[in-house]
């Protein structure tokens, strides 16, 4: 699973990657990947010591992005679409951050978002009566602002350092764009989700 996001990287010309993992399965990530050599990049590793959600994963980049800008792809997340159009619509954009939307038929499973034109107006979490069917999947552009949002944040009712706080504290300062996905999406971190993914390669749709 893990190859797929980090083949969408470097097809889209991403060659300096950050894997973060958590501390149970740094040994089988690493023997998995390797130094990127053989997938045509340079994977530099952090480990994120407990659950604190993927805020608190990104500010583990800061000192791996050097003031640039970031695109983070979630290990779950699985797609059709290039990244590369996306890459350049967020450095003609010049800073701020940007999300990629889908529309699916169960939005209460992910953060949602509610646009207005270009704009998004609001990310929520997990809402149980979601106001749009807009999945906001796991594909974030960020500029090095971020790191900055992300020492100020607080950790949610779960605990967890939110991206989502994250990209709410963006559109507050009027610095989010959006685009949608035009072919499938999935996570994969359910069962019926793991399914999902694996009917969509086996179509070879990917
Ligand atoms: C996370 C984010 C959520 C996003 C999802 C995409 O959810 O919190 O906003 O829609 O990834 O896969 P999690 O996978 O942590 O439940």
């Amino acid at each position: 699973m893990l190859l797929h996001p980090i083949g969408k990287l470097t097809d889209a010309g991403i060659d300096e990657i950050l894997v973060v993992t958590g501390t149970e399965h740094v040994g089988d990530v690493v023997a998995l990947l390797g130094s990127g050599a053989d997938l045509g990049c340079r994977i530099t590793y952090r480990v994120q010591e407990e659950a604190g959600g993927i805020a608190q994963a990104l500010s583990l980049a800061e000192h791996f992005a050097a003031g640039g800008p970031v695109c983070v792809v979630l290990g779950d997340n699985l797609f059709a679409d290039p990244l590369g159009p996306e890459v350049e619509r967020f450095q003609r954009q010049g800073g701020g951050a940007r999300i990629l939307l889908k529309e699916v038929p169960d939005p209460e499973r992910f953060g949602v978002a509610r646009v207005e034109g270009d704009r998004v107006v609001e990310i929520l979490e997990k809402p149980a009566d979601p106001p749009t069917h807009k999945a906001v999947t796991g594909i974030y552009f960020y500029d090095a602002g971020v790191y900055e949002i992300i020492g100020r944040q607080r950790p949610s009712a779960r605990g967890e350092l939110e991206i989502t706080d994250v990209n709410n504290a963006y559109i507050g300062g009027r610095q989010m764009t959006w685009g949608a996905l035009r072919g499938w999406w999935t996570d994969a971190g359910t069962f019926p989700s793991y399914h999902r993914a694996n009917r969509y390669f086996s179509e070879g749709a990917a």
